[in-house]
């Protein structure tokens, strides 16, 4: 029997923001939290293909609730625009850090702010948002945080000396830091949250090897060639679709199973059904996180202010 979709709790009344909507991961994890009953906004950096993303969405389920919200999370402006929004918001129950850069540049390029684009993409971005929204969450009642981590922590070195990788970039490097950076600040937050008493909880979760040609079709949103298809599916004994994919989230964003400074990932690391899961030493590293974290205040600009709105 397939473990496929896992049984999920009624989300009737609760909002849920996820970044990086309008395709692969991001997309399935909304469609299933609007499945749930949940009022959910779809965030993205383009308007065009966020409206796609609300079209097919709406095709699957004609009576979702959701909402769009533009934030390009490499560009901390963009970012802080988007979390003046979410400030307003009545209430936010989780927020799912999806978006990433997955194909990442072949040489070095630069944020508009000046650091490395792909760590501004997959971490900084992410880091800068919740700095400006954990108030927001804080007020709802049992919220949570959930990061999107990666396999390549388990196959990349961190060299928190280097992380501009401004003496040494390559292509590869800075998709692991990024996702060791998004790692070790997931759980750096959860250890706060927990020594502040805050009632959000942040959890990491990866997707193993989830790719687009294993993936359902769905027009204006994911389309693969069927030389894709073909291509992904020689892969099949170590690959999913972005459907099953994100499941593991989804368990992190709304499982009673799920607690802070967990790991969720797939059972068989590169696919199969969410289960608990132990991170990479350095992911966990408290004085790594600490150094990380007082870096990523000073190039995002911001500070976490955790247990703030607690008094
Ligand atoms: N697929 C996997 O096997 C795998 C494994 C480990 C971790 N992950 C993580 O899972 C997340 C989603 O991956 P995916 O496979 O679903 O990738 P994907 O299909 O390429 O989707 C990436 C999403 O992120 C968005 N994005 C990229 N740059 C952005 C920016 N500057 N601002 C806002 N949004 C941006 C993309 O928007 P556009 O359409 O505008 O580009 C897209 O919505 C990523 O964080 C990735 O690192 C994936």
């Amino acid at each position: 029997m397939s473990w496929y979709p896992v049984a999920l709790p009624r989300l009737d009344g609760r909002t849920y923001l996820v970044t990086g909507a309008n395709a692969g991961l991001g997309f399935f994890t909304s469609a299933r939290l609007a499945g749930q009953g949940a009022h959910v906004v779809l965030s993205g950096r383009n308007p065009e293909r966020l409206a796609a993303a609300v079209a097919a969405l709406r095709e699957r389920l004609p009576e979702a609730s959701v909402d769009t919200l533009v934030v390009d999370t490499s560009s901390l402006a963009s970012v802080g625009a988007a979390a003046a929004e979410v400030q307003a918001f009545d209430r936010l129950d989780g927020l799912v850090l999806n978006a990433g850069m997955v194909h990442t540049p072949r040489a070095r390029e630069e944020s508009v702010d000046g650091n490395e684009l792909v760590l501004a993409t997959n971490h900084l971005g992410h880091f800068a948002f919740v700095g400006q929204v954990l108030p927001v969450l804080e007020r709802s009642d049992a919220a949570r945080i959930v990061w999107l981590g990666s396999l390549s922590s388990r196959l990349s070195g961190f060299g928190i000396d280097d992380l501009q990788l401004e003496r040494r970039y390559d292509a590869w490097t800075a998709y692991a830091h990024s996702k060791i950076a998004t790692q070790s600040t997931g759980f750096e937050l959860a250890r706060r949250l927990g020594a502040a008493g805050s009632p959000v909880a942040s959890i990491v979760a990866h997707p193993g090897y989830s790719i687009s040609g294993r993936t359902p079709r769905v027009p204006g949103v994911s389309d693969p060639s069927t030389g894709e298809r073909f291509v992904d599916h020689l892969q099949s004994p170590f690959t999913q679709g972005k459907h099953r994919g994100a499941e593991p989230v989804l368990v992190a964003a709304t499982s009673p199973d799920a607690l802070n400074g967990d790991y969720w990932g797939p059972v068989g690391w590169t696919k199969g059904a969410p289960a608990r899961q132990v991170p990479t030493r350095t992911s966990t590293d408290a004085a790594v996180a600490a150094r990380l974290w007082q870096l990523s205040e000073q190039w995002a600009g911001v500070s976490v202010p955790v247990g703030g709105a607690r008094g």
